[in-house]
């Protein structure tokens, strides 16, 4: 495992470009499953999760070649069903959406294991539910799910907001015969991401980014063009390292629509955001506690609720930090309570108390958008500090080292 190595306490200043969303590019290149001939991706993150699902494609047999690190061209005319990549499937969240796109496809799934951050319990009860409703039955004492005669429409009502769940939904849903409905759909961007792109290939889902969608099936998806969206949780991570450096950063491209609730709280810390023309501006001087609770969007994102416990930390007065998503977020704070973060825990909110700044210390990473908060408060510390286990930070940030050093930070990657 790699580590940064970060000689904090410098000022962040300048431009940083944002990559194209996570989260849209790995549902959009698991869904490509459903479609027939070529599809270009552009703006994909460069990221090692990307990598892994262009993997998992390559396992079932599409051509995938990459035109660049930000550009990907898939071919799915040659797939097939197998068994699961195992140790592919295990290293991100995303195998999930393999239910869905191999349901519709074949007909037929085994259920995968599938990785990701280790939040506590992260059931797939309601993506199997929204597949038995398209009509799959469970088999194998719950191993597999089968359709053999293709998936017939339904109305999908999810008790609550999933992310996975809906993308699960709409991927098996375009291909199902008839009219499908998604009530109480998460809201999130790249749900309407995924749908943009598959229209592009001929589907017809409409309401994507509302709490109901409405999906007629159709026979067959062609390939298409698509570029994903920008990712709206890099652009906070960035406008809080500028905040935690007392810097001034520019995010460009960031999808400023889309950050509103965050932006919300950052003003109620102090922050100072100008949304200039394709940038944000974030610039900070004095900055006060307050509290912060994570929801579905457009709700404050549970993946900033790391970043924004570093700020608190060194705001003057009391943040409570409340989480309502994962049942156990917050598994980062003992690393960064090893820089000096002051906290305690009480059920699903985090208390924390300002302190003037953080120490450098050697920090371990253990998930992706902790290990960026470590990163936060190393920027912060004067000194030198190691952020340990550095491969899940790159599952979800590309070229963090270069795009720091830019904005003057002093970071080198050890492998
Ligand atoms: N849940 C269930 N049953 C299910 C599905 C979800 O009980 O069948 C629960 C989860 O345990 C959780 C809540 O529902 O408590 C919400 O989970 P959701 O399904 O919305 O999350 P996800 O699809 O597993 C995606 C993102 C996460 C992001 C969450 C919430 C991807 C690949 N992952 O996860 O992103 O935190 O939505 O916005 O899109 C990240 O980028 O760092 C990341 C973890």
């Amino acid at each position: 495992m790699g580590k940064y190595i970060i000689n904090g306490g410098k000022k962040l200043y300048g431009t940083v470009d944002i990559q194209g969303s996570k989260n849209s590019a790995v549902a959009i290149l698991i869904a490509t499953l459903v479609t027939d001939g070529d599809t270009v991706i552009s703006n994909l993150p460069d990221i090692t999760d990307v990598d892994n699902c262009l993997k998992i494609l390559s396992y079932y047999g599409c051509a995938v070649k990459r035109e660049s690190r930000v550009c990907v061209k898939i071919n799915t005319d040659n797939i097939r069903n197998r068994t699961l990549p195992c140790n592919l499937i295990k290293k991100i969240r995303a195998s999930n959406y393999l239910i869905g796109a191999l349901l519709s496809r074949f007909g037929a799934c085994e259920l995968p294991e599938s990785g990701g951050c280790n939040f506590g319990s992260r059931p797939v009860d309601l993506h199997i539910g929204a597949m038995t409703a398209l009509g799959a039955s469970v088999k194998g004492g719950g191993k597999f799910l089968e359709c053999r005669s293709g998936l017939i429409a339904n109305n999908i009502v999810f008790p609550f907001k999933t992310v996975g769940g809906t993308v699960n939904a709409i991927i098996a849903a375009v291909k199902a015969r008839g009219t499908t409905v998604i009530e109480n759909a998460a809201r999130e961007p790249h749900i309407k991401d995924l749908s943009l792109f598959l229209n592009s290939c001929g589907a017809e889902i409409y309401g994507a980014g509302s709490d109901r969608i409405v999906i007629y099936g159709k026979n067959k998806l062609t390939g298409s063009l698509h570029t994903i969206d920008y990712d709206m949780i890099e652009a906070g991570t960035y406008m809080i390292y500028g905040l935690v450096t007392d810097g001034k950063i520019y995010c460009r491209n960031a999808p400023i629509g889309e950050m509103q609730s965050f932006f919300s709280s950052l003003k109620n810390y102090g922050a100072n955001i100008t949304v200039c023309n394709d940038s944000v501006k974030t610039e900070g001087r004095h900055m006060r506690g307050c509290d912060v609770k994570t929801a579905a969007f457009p709700g404050f994102p549970t993946d900033l609720q790391p970043l924004i416990t570093v700020l608190a930390g060194i705001s003057e007065g009391h943040s409570n930090i409340t989480e309502k998503i994962f049942s156990n977020r917050f598994g980062y704070v003992r690393e960064l309570e090893k820089a000096g973060l002051r906290y305690n825990i009480d059920g699903d909110t985090l208390k924390v108390s300002g302190v003037t700044g953080y120490s450098p210390s050697i920090m371990e990473a253990t998930d992706l958008r902790g290990g960026a908060a470590l990163i936060g408060a190393a920027l912060n510390a004067r000194g030198r500090s190691e952020i340990l286990n550095a491969e899940y930070i790159q599952r979800g940030y590309s070229e963090i080292v270069r795009k720091l050093a830019g904005l003057g930070a002093d970071i080198e990657f050890q492998p």
